[in-house]
């Protein structure tokens, strides 16, 4: 079996961890017998350096004909502060996942007994925590009607959504749930937002399916959300919520296991799949050696699920939870004795050929 993996590095530490997770994923092929064959693309920042487009045509045709994508990370402080610019690096990933229809972005939390003094809350309360976020990807703010005044005194965002838009990522979510606790809480801001009563509407609808029966559906508000994500994390199996309050939760959700360097995530639409860590660029560590390579490492693990190279996977998994349970791990986790970004990909990478 033969893979073609489009690569987008992208910016800030991207490209290291990036670096280190093609490593692990080479020593998974050798391992369990199957090939990589990856050929590199550019986003973000350094698209715009090199081409002034911060997603060229190429990419995008090299994404479409991938079996994955992986990403690493994209972002650029010259960008930030600067309102005026034109071409922005997030541009690039915004019309990365519109192009290639990824519409449903799926972020596991989960915590580990070896971190839990990391983490900034309580141990009691982030014991066994362990859900998934199902956030919608290609629509909503995201991608509605903006604009600025001529006279620059106002501006306009607004959000859509369509039932067939909620429809598709509500399957996704629901089907997840039947292989788990059957738990879902659909996210929202009904009391006041008429596209929150669309998805209510439309979710509840769903839940009503035969094949659904089974499904246990809450609804939250989103503030609600936000508190009880970290007064009671463990309450939650599967979330399901619209492109903003997903981008929102699951940046607070990041903190519940003590390093946002941990958490892989995958993008999916009909036929095409991305995976990418959900920290940034972190411009400040890069070119240190000091990024934490893991929220790469267990989403290229994702990749492989999706895939169906489950034995793969499950050898990352391990790699991953031995390293940890080890100390081995960069200075965001290890405070002492830290290792750079290149030895824990490294030790991941001989443990599994090991193993
Ligand atoms: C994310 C990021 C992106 C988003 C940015 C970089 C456009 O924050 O993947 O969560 O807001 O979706
Ligand atoms: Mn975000």
């Amino acid at each position: 079996m033969k893979y073609k993996i489009t690569v987008l590095a992208g910016d800030g530490i991207g490209p290291e961890v990036m670096e280190q997770g093609l490593k692990v994923l080479n020593a998974t092929a050798k391992k369990f017998n199957f090939e990589i064959e990856t050929e590199n693309a550019l986003i973000g920042a350094v698209a715009i350096d090199q081409t002034g487009n911060p997603l060229p045509d190429e990419s995008i045709e090299s994404c479409k004909k991938a079996d994955a994508i992986l990403l690493g990370a994209v972002g650029h402080p010259k960008y930030d502060n600067d309102p005026t610019a034109k071409v922005r690096p997030e541009q690039g990933l915004l019309k990365l996942r519109k192009s290639l229809g990824l519409f449903a972005n799926i972020r596991p939390v989960s915590t580990y007994e070896i971190l839990y003094d990391a983490s900034p809350i309580k141990t009691e309360r982030i014991k066994g925590v362990d859900f998934v976020v199902f956030r919608e990807l290609t629509g909503g703010i995201y991608f509605g009607d903006k604009g600025t005044s001529e006279d620059g005194q106002s501006a306009y965002d607004t959000s859509t959504y369509t039932v067939a838009e909620i429809d598709r990522i509500t399957r996704l979510a629901f089907d997840t749930a039947l292989q788990r606790k059957k738990k879902v809480c659909l996210v929202d801001k009904a009391n006041v937002v008429e596209t929150s009563r669309l998805w209510r509407k439309t979710v509840g609808e769903i839940a009503k399916e035969a094949k659904y029966a089974e499904i246990e559906l809450e609804n939250m508000f989103v503030d609600n959300a936000a508190m009880q994500l970290i007064q009671w994390p463990t309450q939650f199996d599967v979330i399901l919520t619209e492109n903003m309050f997903g981008d929102i939760i699951t940046d607070e959700a990041s903190v519940i296991p003590g390093s946002m360097g941990l958490l892989p995530s995958a993008s999916v639409g009909s036929e095409l799949a991305l995976f990418e860590p959900i920290h940034g660029s972190y411009p400040q560590a890069a070119g240190k050696n000091i990024a934490n390579p893991f929220a790469m490492v267990l989403s290229i693990a994702m990749m492989l699920e999706h895939l169906k190279q489950f034995e793969a996977a499950q050898a990352i998994k391990k790699a991953v939870d031995t390293a940890l349970n080890s100390g081995v791990a960069t200075e965001d986790i290890s405070k002492e004795n830290a290792k750079s970004t290149t030895e824990v990909g490294e030790w991941l990478t001989e443990f599994i050929l090991k193993n």
